[in-house]
């Protein structure tokens, strides 16, 4: 059974110099207890449709299609509705914990007021669910950690805190924004390690840029170019034999496959090439390429890709 269903999504932000549209057509379903990457390169939309799905983004905003959940349109749900669904269903965690937490709260009672929230449990309560939290992404002295400030926390705590956050309410959805961005490569790895503890039973849509960490954690992964899906496969056929031009380049970008960047420059999304958004910048592009938007179209057993080279 699928737990969120994306259908003919389209986010488009107006602003004077023209619409920019951040999310385009996107159709993405995630089964229960999946755990999707989302991944792509820097201002291609993964932040804007995470947001999207529960609704934070600002009042201007253009969102079209169907953001399903268990069963509803999100969409169409009120806003007082829709309060009831985030954190406690569908909780995000978001790519920046120095901003995200506050400084002035201490950790544990941000954590509390969060359960305290959600859950109608009283002060106390909630204060204790909060230390047990603490203690579940492993902060060593949770009692003690939990009268601290954000800036008494490493940045690999403060990422451990914002995780605590994001399940203290036992979410069945989680959206990752980035968790590992900006912290080193032990710490990132470990985690990584407890975002793969902690989400065995749940769901999760993982933004990340980061495709060592989506490639642990992740059963499928989605590659998204210019505000568009453009391949969509099980990660261990994503690493081995990336279809899309876009994924190969992209790979081919890391570190370890060496650094070797796409040419040109990733596209505005207020004016979007025309035909095929990476014909611009690929290798293999032929006049049809420059003219005619390719569909995603079924490879085999459930991967999917948007490009010429396979109609
Ligand atoms: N409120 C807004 N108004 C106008 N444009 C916006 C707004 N929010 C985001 N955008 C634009 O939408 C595009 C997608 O942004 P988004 O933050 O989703 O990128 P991203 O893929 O998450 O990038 P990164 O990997 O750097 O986090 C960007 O061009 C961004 O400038
Ligand atoms: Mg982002």
């Amino acid at each position: 059974m699928s737990i969120l269903k994306l259908t003919h999504l389209n986010v488009h932000f107006p602003t004077q110099d023209g619409v920019v549209k951040a999310v385009n057509t996107v159709d993405l379903e995630m089964a229960n207890g999946e755990r999707l990457g989302l991944i792509g390169e820097t201002g291609c939309g993964k932040t804007v449709l995470g947001m999207s799905i529960i609704r934070l983004l600002q009042l201007a905003t253009k969102v079209e299609g169907k953001i399903v959940y268990k069963g509803k349109d999100l969409l169409k749900l009120s806003e007082e509705e829709m309060r009831k669904i985030r954190g406690k269903e569908i909780a995000m965690i978001l790519q920046n914990p120095t901003t995200s937490l506050n400084p002035v709260l201490k950790v544990g009672d941000q954590i509390a007021e969060a359960i305290q929230l959600h859950q109608g449990l009283d002060k106390r309560a909630a204060k204790e669910k909060a230390i047990e939290m603490l203690e579940s992404v492993k902060i060593s002295s949770p009692e003690k950690r939990a009268n601290e400030y954000p800036h008494q926390f490493s940045g690999g705590m403060k990422e451990r805190a914002m995780i605590a956050m994001g399940l203290a309410c036992n979410p069945s959805l989680i959206i990752a924004d980035e968790p590992t961005k900006g912290l080193d490569v032990t710490i990132k790895m470990q985690i990584v390690k407890l975002m793969k503890e902690v989400t065995k039973r749940k769901s999760m849509l993982f933004i990340t840029h980061d495709l060592g960490a989506a490639a642990e954690i992740c059963d499928n992964i989605a590659v998204m170019y210019a505000g568009e899906l453009v391949e969509y496969a099980k990660t261990e056929d994503i690493f081995k034999n990336p279809l899309h031009p876009y994924t190969r380049g992209f790979l081919n970008s890391l570190p370890s496959m060496g650094l070797k960047p796409i040419r040109g420059m990733s596209p505005s999304l207020i004016d979007l090439p025309t035909g095929c958004r990476f014909h611009p910048r690929c290798d293999h592009a032929s006049a049809k390429c420059k003219t005619e938007h390719p569909e995603m179209v079924e490879i085999e057993n459930g991967n999917y890709v948007r490009c010429f080279l396979y109609t």
